[in-house]
């Protein structure tokens, strides 16, 4: 969901550099974010470009090693205590990403297109803690859907090296609009719900392929030029960016770089109900039905969460209510009945948005019923929700734990995040007992 007012301002900024300025309540977030662009001549590194086999690549990435869409990054080990990238200049410039080393809290810093940056060195808070995490990893996010990074090259200390993490065992895709990629939360896709269910379930790997402003139909929604039934099919987003980058000719997704996901959480069509985009009930179900078709088509195994839409809360007299409809509640939920009917699975279709047909789905686990209703109602309070449309802070972790839970008791998921951080700036105490 987005307004116009916020997609005519967010066009402006994609044109100029990105801002590093956090607002909180209208107020400036007071950050310490550290400058760590050097001069890489004045070092003494062990250097290896981007298609290294020791470098995972989490999220969506195109051939050059430019990210897209919400959340991506990348992943390794190491040994030593200097980890330093440097960005090529299809970066966007200043865009603030997040990094860690093994379960320490993320740091935050903004990158220079063109330059390198020392973001572990012996002088990092924890650099040179051994254990319990062998080898030391090192992550790195990007925290705005609608910029990226260009990763070049990335450099150790002289002597040591590289080495390659290997994924854990489950995967979480989640499909969807501002509301999924952490349009108004503080760290935007790092403090978003999609972020923070992938990364809450822990030993899980999640890949956040949502847009703002994006529909489900495959048509132009507040400056998009194209609905997820077709985009979620290639590797960038719907950005002006990747206008510049990639022009007409966007890069389809290799569905085989990355594993099959275990579980798709797809919530979208919040932009499909505004009038202003004018999709007809008709054009949005073929829509979703494409999505999850899609979906079954790459992925046969894969279970399919599909999430009730929110569209915020008016003030009734003297109490909230939510915005009524919930949009397209009834039709949603028939569309997931129809899955998993027997009609349905007696010749299951998948379709690709790239060529455009529909098949049929090969692969074991293709006539189960697979397709799932996450009712959102009752989650969300009216302050839940910032002045423009989204969920807060607050809002977003509400989401993602009552998400995780569900994945546990629908699916049997365990939940392994059991004490590094998550959700970053979010310690909101009280120390003081009586006042
Ligand atoms: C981060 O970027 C902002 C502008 O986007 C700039 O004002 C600030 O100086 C940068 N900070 C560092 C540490 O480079
Ligand atoms: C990385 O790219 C270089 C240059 O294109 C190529 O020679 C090399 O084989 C690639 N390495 C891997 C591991 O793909
Ligand atoms: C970007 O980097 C590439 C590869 O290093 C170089 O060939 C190209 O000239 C650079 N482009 C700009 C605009 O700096
Ligand atoms: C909305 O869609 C209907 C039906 O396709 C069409 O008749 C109408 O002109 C459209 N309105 C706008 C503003 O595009």
């Amino acid at each position: 969901m987005l307004s116009f007012s916020s997609l005519a301002v967010l066009g402006l900024t994609l044109l100029s550099r990105a801002s590093a300025t956090i607002l909180q309540n209208g107020q400036v977030r007071e950050t310490n974010f550290p400058n760590t662009r050097i001069d890489p001549s004045a070092y003494s590194f062990k250097t290896y470009p981007a298609n290294a086999t020791e470098i995972s690549y989490k999220g969506r990435w195109d051939s050059k090693h430019v990210s897209w869409w919400s959340a991506p990054g990348i992943k390794f080990g190491y040994t030593g205590q200097t980890v330093a990238i440097s960005f090529g200049n299809l970066t966007t410039d200043g865009v603030l990403v997040g990094y860690r080393i093994g379960g320490l809290d993320w740091t935050f810093t903004n990158i220079t297109a063109g330059a390198t940056h020392l973001l572990v060195s012996p002088d990092y808070p924890g650099a040179a803690l051994t254990g319990p995490i062998n080898p030391w990893t090192f992550e790195m996010r990007v925290t705005n859907w609608a910029y990226g990074v260009q990763i070049d090259a990335v450099h150790v200390a002289s002597g040591e090296k590289l080495v390659k993490i290997p994924d854990f065992g489950r995967r979480i895709e989640v499909i969807g609009d501002s509301l999924a990629s952490g349009m108004y939360t503080s760290y935007e896709g790092l403090s978003s719900w999609a972020y923070g269910l992938g990364e809450g379930l822990g030993n899980t790997e999640y890949s956040v392929t949502a847009y703002p402003g994006i529909c489900a139909a495959d048509q132009d929604c507040w400056g998009n030029p194209h609905g997820q039934s077709h985009q979620w099919f290639y590797t960038s987003d719907t950005s002006y960016r990747a206008s510049v980058i990639h022009g007409d000719n966007p890069e389809p997704w290799d569905f085989s770089k990355q594993p099959a996901a275990d579980i798709a959480v797809i919530m979208i069509g919040t932009n499909d109900n505004n009038e202003h985009n004018n999709v007809s009930t008709t054009a949005y179900i073929d829509a979703l039905t494409k999505i999850i078709q899609g979906v079954h088509g790459k992925w046969p195994n894969a279970q399919v969460v599909v999430m009730s839409l929110w569209l915020g809360f008016y003030q009734s007299g003297n109490t909230y209510l939510p915005n009524a409809p919930q949009g397209w509640v009834k039709e949603i939920q028939k569309l997931v009945k129809w899955f998993n009917s027997d009609d349905y699975l007696r010749n299951p279709l998948a379709y690709d948005g790239v060529t455009k047909k529909t098949t049929k789905v090969k692969g074991k686990g293709k006539d189960k019923p697979f397709v799932h209703w996450f009712n959102t109602a009752g989650i969300l309070q009216h302050n839940d929700i910032g002045p423009q449309w989204h969920p807060t802070d607050v809002g977003a972790i509400k989401v993602a734990s009552h998400l995780q839970q569900y994945i546990k008791n629908t699916f049997g998921w365990e939940l392994y995040a059991t004490g590094p951080e998550v959700w970053h700036e979010t310690l909101y105490w009280n120390d003081q007992s009586g006042y």
